[in-house]
């Protein structure tokens, strides 16, 4: 302060003085700094946002980590448990460990294991902890039941296989808002979005992409996607419409992958390549993609840039594959719109990484984002925090953020209706409810038969038990499809009859 003053009044001497050409200078330099030094101590409650990875027993020890070769994240995470794609011998497979099942993990540990090939991509249920989806190399996409307290012994039995992909899937993404809505990406360049609930392919989204799809992204409410495709375009597609509502040809001109993300207020957020390679970040406004918000280069690595995004505080982390470090930015309405704040770093470079949702934090230690960095042969949690004096619920830094509760049913939305996330505070922690089973009803085998009947036939099944089986479900299909063909027999004989009866009649003529 003192400094100002004494330099002010060295100013004004100058102003009065005979060297007019000097205060000229000085008054362009003040305005320079002045900007500057706004930029400089823009506020920001993250700007001393800090990483710390957890202690060596606090990290799930002995994994083999997948070496399949494809940019996914390799790690799920929920307030339940993390999930891990593995190196698994002879088909594909991903452990499910309770959050607490820290420590080695022993050989015989029981994993998900009903893929014939290596699984690509996994992702958790948004609307129930004990749901997972699995894309992989066998092409098929499948969804899983956790037991409440994990597994015990392996499961290799999905509640629903979701086939309709001619190449590996590499890509699944649960709905955000809408339930048992979940998308699938594969290498045969198409994008389905299935209703797990009855397991039909529902939108087929095929003649949009010309090459390899690297990232899918739902918007907030789920009404629009974001893709980042191997072409160089991003697109901006409305999925019910099978529309491409934007797009932006060398969104950055590398040739190395791009990343795509909606974020909270409808604009895009990309990661990739500059035609010297150097990685870039990007901000882009949906609606209109001709001129990016901003572009920022970053460095010259070469690994992929995973962003993880919280929308709620609207910071973005930075994951390159092969990196050892998380970079994060915040995103705000002033320029330069994308603000670097900090980076973690350390020695080990990162093969994937899981992002655990925000109601899965420890509001009482101000953590605002928790990772799950997979090593080698580990995964070790890192926690970001705020550091706060303070004991008390710190509103600022938890503004109420989505709940497990969906808004919409899968009907509405294949219906055209949008809904936002349902939104909870974290004021007192969050406590996880029991979470329902996961029904697939199979409309598809229904479909020919009176809708009534369908009603009654799920309502005995509703009462013979509450929360069916595998088994059970079964059993179900068997019988529908044994009623099937005996009503397809019927219809024959039907016409048979009516046929013959003609005949009759014409010879009685
Ligand atoms: C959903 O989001 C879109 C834009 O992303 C917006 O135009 C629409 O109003 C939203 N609808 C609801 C119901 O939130
Ligand atoms: C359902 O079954 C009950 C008897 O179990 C019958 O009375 C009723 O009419 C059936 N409902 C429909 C809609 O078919």
């Amino acid at each position: 302060m003192t400094e100002g003053c004494s330099f002010s009044d060295f100013i004004t001497s100058v102003y009065v003085g005979k060297w007019p050409l000097l205060a000229l200078s000085l008054t362009a330099l003040l305005f320079l700094s002045a900007d500057m030094l706004r930029r400089v101590v823009r506020q920001s409650k993250f700007r001393h946002v800090f990483g710390q990875a957890v202690r060596n027993d606090q990290c799930y020890d002995d994994i083999r980590v997948s070496r399949v070769t494809w940019d996914s994240s390799f790690c799920a995470v929920n307030p339940k448990f993390v999930a891990i794609i593995i190196e698994a011998s002879g088909g594909g497979a991903f452990f499910v460990l309770p959050l607490q099942k820290t420590g080695r993990i022993d050989k015989a540990y029981p994993t998900v294991c009903g893929h014939t090939a290596p699984v690509l991509d996994i992702d958790w249920c948004p609307h129930n902890d004990l749901i997972i989806a699995s894309g992989s190399e066998d092409c098929t996409v499948m969804v899983w039941q956790i037991p409440e307290n994990g597994l015990e012994t392996s499961l290799s039995e999905p509640v629903v296989v979701l086939e309709g992909h001619s190449k590996r899937v590499g890509i699944v993404s649960w709905h955000p808002t809408a339930r048992n809505v979940l998308l699938s990406a594969g290498c045969d360049n198409q994008i389905i979005i299935w209703n797990v609930g009855t397991g039909e392919a529902m939108i087929n989204l095929e003649d949009m992409h010309p090459d390899v799809i690297f990232s899918v992204s739902w918007s907030r409410n789920g009404s629009l996607l974001c893709t980042a495709c191997k072409d160089k375009k991003v697109r901006v597609i409305d999925p019910r419409k099978k529309k491409i509502v934007a797009e932006k040809d060398k969104a950055h001109e590398g040739a190395r992958p791009m990343r795509a993300i909606f974020l909270a207020d409808g604009n895009i957020f990309t990661t990739g390549f500059s035609r010297m390679s150097e990685r870039q970040l990007a901000l882009w406004k949906s609606d209109n993609m001709d001129e990016p918000i901003c572009v920022q280069e970053m460095d010259s690595s070469n690994g992929v840039l995973l962003p993880f995004y919280d929308p709620d505080t609207n910071i973005v982390y930075l994951c390159g594959k092969g990196d050892s470090s998380i970079r994060y930015f915040e995103i705000t309405d002033e320029a330069p719109f994308v603000h670097y704040l900090n980076t973690f770093s350390t020695k080990e470079p990162q093969r994937g990484m899981g992002y655990m949702p925000k109601r899965g934090l420890d509001v009482n230690k101000c953590e605002i984002a928790r990772f799950y960095k997979l090593h080698e042969r580990k995964c070790e949690p890192i926690i970001m925090t705020v550091p706060r004096k303070s004991d008390l619920f710190q509103d600022d830094l938890y503004p109420d953020t989505a709940g497990p509760d969906p808004a919409l049913e899968a009907d509405e939305w294949f219906n055209g209706k949008n809904g936002g996330p349902i939104l909870i505070s974290l004021k007192d922690g969050y406590v996880s409810t029991k979470n329902r089973d996961l029904k697939v009803v199979k409309t598809n085998v229904l479909e020919t038969k009176p809708a009534t009947k369908a009603e009654n036939i799920s309502t005995v099944q509703k009462h013979v038990s509450p929360q069916p089986s595998v088994k059970m479900e079964d059993k179900l299909e068997e019988v529908l499809r044994e009623f099937k063909s005996l009503r397809d027999r019927v219809i024959l004989q039907d016409r048979r009859i009516a046929r013959l009866e003609e005949q009759v009649a014409k010879v009685a003529m």
